[in-house]
């Protein structure tokens, strides 16, 4: 029998990146319908827009459920993302750009890649961060426990002695 979870995993993932671009798309159709004047159309690209982005975070729900995924995870999860951005996929289509002739592309990947590099570091910086603060609570939690354990031990030792 076929795998069903595996295929709704792949479908939401698919539905996620489809509503994710409805908002953005909606969000730039909005702009330019500004930008013409056309304030009307540009109000219900910008109310769709906001229902577009609860359906996304309606499968982000599924897909990276709350119980799962602390802030440490999440900045896993992003510089993963960036990281692929930057040195895979960028220069796989900057490749295909320069072949094609295509120099505005081009120059608008170098600056994707920059960006992406600095979202990657800026992550990892975070996370390094949030490592130390791990860290350093983790020697308070110590502390506390040998408090506990010498108090325990002083009130066994008054009970043995009482
Ligand atoms: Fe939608
Ligand atoms: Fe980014």
């Amino acid at each position: 029998m076929a795998r069903p979870e595996i295929k709704t995993i792949q479908n939401l993932e698919s539905a996620f990146a489809g509503e994710s671009m409805a908002y953005i798309k909606y969000r730039y159709f909005a702009k330019l319908a500004k930008a013409a004047g056309d304030l009307e159309t540009a109000a219900i690209f910008e109310a769709t827009a906001d229902q577009e982005v609860m359906h996304a975070f309606g499968h982000l729900d599924l897909l990276y459920p709350a119980n799962a995924i602390t802030p440490t995870r999440a900045l896993e999860i992003a510089i993963e993302g960036e990281t692929y951005e930057y040195s895979e996929m960028y220069p796989r289509f900057r490749e295909t750009a320069e072949a094609e002739g295509n120099a505005a592309a081009v120059a608008e990947i170098d600056e994707q890649i920059a960006e992406s590099k600095e979202h990657a570091q800026q992550f990892e910086a975070m996370l390094a961060k949030a490592g130390k603060r791990f860290a350093a609570l983790a020697k308070v939690e110590e502390r506390h426990a040998n408090h506990y354990r010498d108090a325990l031990n002083k009130a066994k030792q008054f009970a043995v002695a009482a």
